[in-house]
């Protein structure tokens, strides 16, 4: 597990920031839209965080776009969610390989329709040598989920009880090769985790703001680093000033 021990009690800039995009819904209905409207401008918002996260200097950005239980959604919407992911990949990927950023996924695959499945592992593959911004998009994830999978390999893999470690559990996760997030932002003012990297999550700072998704902009990601860089990490020892 890379808690980021070695590093110093304040950080200037994340390495890693990780997004619940909430409130879109909430959006779209305050102003008489339907939800999927929501989505679509939290969907144009991603565009200028994804670009304010380069800018920044982050080098990981991984975002909450899709959960496991998101599946109980109306079809209507779970329908428009899938469109949109198809539709960020058919009108956007040259930008954003443009732009230096890796696409990576973490969730199940196997959840979507083939032709969907491929499209997002010839992305994948089509930026993977890209470093300017590794861009993880959780789709069809869940933490709990995430965790019954990586000790369901590691039995398939014949590890001994008392081989596993922090260390092995995390190269089992989806995430495996990618540091613990430095910061994880929710926005529309739900204080919640909502199964949301469980496990990488355990030493992260939280910002949580009730600005909708579709409304957090370049100044609100300003904010949130500048909160960042005021919190003392400990992970679990005492303050320095102490
Ligand atoms: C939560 O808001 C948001 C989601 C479940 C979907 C987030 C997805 C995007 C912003 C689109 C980007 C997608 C891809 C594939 C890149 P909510 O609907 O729960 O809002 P509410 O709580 O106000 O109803």
């Amino acid at each position: 597990m890379n808690t980021g021990m070695d590093k110093d009690f304040h950080s200037a800039v994340p390495t890693h920031i990780a997004i619940i995009m909430d409130g879109n819904g909430r959006w779209a209905l305050s102003r008489g839209l339907p939800r999927l409207a929501g989505h679509r401008a939290g969907t144009e918002n991603l565009r200028r965080v994804i670009e304010a996260c380069a800018e920044f200097g982050i080098k990981y950005l991984t975002i909450y776009a899709f959960s496991t239980e998101n599946w109980g959604r109306p079809l209507e919407e779970v329908q428009g969610l899938l469109r949109i992911l198809e539709d960020v990949i058919d009108r956007e990927l040259q930008e954003l390989h443009d732009q230096g950023v890796q696409l990576r996924h973490i969730g199940r695959l196997d959840g979507l329709k083939p032709a969907l499945r491929k499209k997002v592992l010839e992305a994948i593959e089509f930026t993977k040598h890209n470093t300017r911004l590794i861009l993880n998009v959780a789709f069809n994830y869940g933490g709990r989920d995430e965790i019954v999978c990586a000790i369901q390999r590691l039995i398939k893999d014949g590890v001994a009880a008392e081989e596993i470690t922090d260390a092995l559990v995390s190269q089992y996760l989806f995430t495996a090769g990618v540091p613990d997030p430095d910061l994880i932002i929710r926005t529309s003012g739900e204080l919640r985790g909502s199964n949301f990297l469980i496990w990488q999550g355990a030493y992260s700072e939280w910002y949580f703001t009730p600005t909708y998704w579709p409304d957090f902009d370049k100044e609100e990601l300003s904010r949130a680093l500048e909160e960042f860089r005021q919190r003392e990490r400990r992970y679990g020892r005492v303050s320095q000033s102490l």
